[in-house]
């Protein structure tokens, strides 16, 4: 099982988006694909039309109240084929007040998660825009972290912000967590795009993906819409760049080793 999540601090960036357009083709590759929206704003369940409070959600796993729940019993089915979802409910908001300075509080998701190892081959955890219990649990869950960057000035700003947390998290898990800068939003007609994806490949080099997502009007109809990408084929440009994005995420040799250690 892979583990990716998807974050930046900053919103807007595309990465529920992001989160969905993957799921959505990893799952038509046949794979069992698990969503994790771990946003208390609950976007993502909103997007694929799955209802989290009073049934259950991410907060549920925490135990905040009694005795936490199984990731299995959260688990909703979708419309789609090998594609699921763990959803998100306001109480989440509250998560940070009630347990964040419990001992432990930051595994609780990456054993949760532990549990189901064997029931799905990947899943993508979208990541509310705060620091806070979410976020350290997601990152501390994962294997890979995504950080989908809006190709504008003010975007870099919130990308170091997102990677100045990432170094803390790090120092505390003991391990780095490789991490993949996707620029989105992508218009080569401005400036401002062409110019900022020039600054962050200067700044990160290969740490960018090869792979950029335009901006797609079609991307904005889809998620209106509550359709994922793979199965929107209006959204021509942005299915191709999040299919390339995807080759590359799957090609890398850190995911291979981990596959092949598994
Ligand atoms: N590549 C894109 N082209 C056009 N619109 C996009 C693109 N990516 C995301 N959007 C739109 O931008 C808004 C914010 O995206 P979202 O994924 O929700 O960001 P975040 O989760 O980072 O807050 C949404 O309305 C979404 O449909
Ligand atoms: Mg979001």
């Amino acid at each position: 099982m892979r583990v990716w999540a998807v974050a930046n601090q900053k919103g807007g960036v595309g990465k529920t988006t992001t989160t969905v357009a993957l799921g959505s083709l990893i799952a038509a590759q046949g794979k069992r694909t698990l969503l994790v929206d771990m946003d208390p704003h609950a976007s993502l369940s909103g997007y694929i039309g799955v209802e989290g409070g009073a049934q259950g959600s991410v907060y549920d796993l925490f135990g905040a109240g009694g005795s936490a729940a199984s990731v299995s019993s959260l688990v909703h089915d979708t419309a789609y084929d090998h594609l699921f979802v763990l959803p998100a409910s306001a109480a989440m908001i509250t998560l940070d007040r009630q347990v964040g300075t419990r001992a432990g509080m930051g595994l609780v998701v990456k054993q949760a998660l532990a549990a189901v190892a064997d029931e799905f081959d990947q899943v993508l955890i979208d990541c509310p825009p705060t620091l806070g219990v979410l976020m350290v649990n997601a990152l501390a869950a994962s294997d890979r972290l995504l950080v989908p960057t809006q190709t504008e000035a003010l975007a870099l700003a919130g990308l170091e912000r997102m990677l100045r947390s990432l170094g803390m998290i790090e120092r505390s898990r003991g391990r780095p967590l490789p991490r993949t800068i996707v620029p989105t939003m992508f218009d080569a007609r401005t400036h401002a795009s062409r110019a900022c994806l020039e600054q962050l490949r200067e700044q990160y080099g290969d740490v960018v993906s090869q792979a950029v997502i335009p901006t797609d009007t079609q991307i904005r109809e889809a998620s209106a819409a509550g359709v994922p990408l793979a199965s929107w084929p209006a959204a021509r440009r942005g299915g191709l760049a999040y299919r390339q994005l995807l080759e590359e995420l799957q090609a890398l040799p850190a995911d291979v080793m981990a596959e092949a250690a598994a």
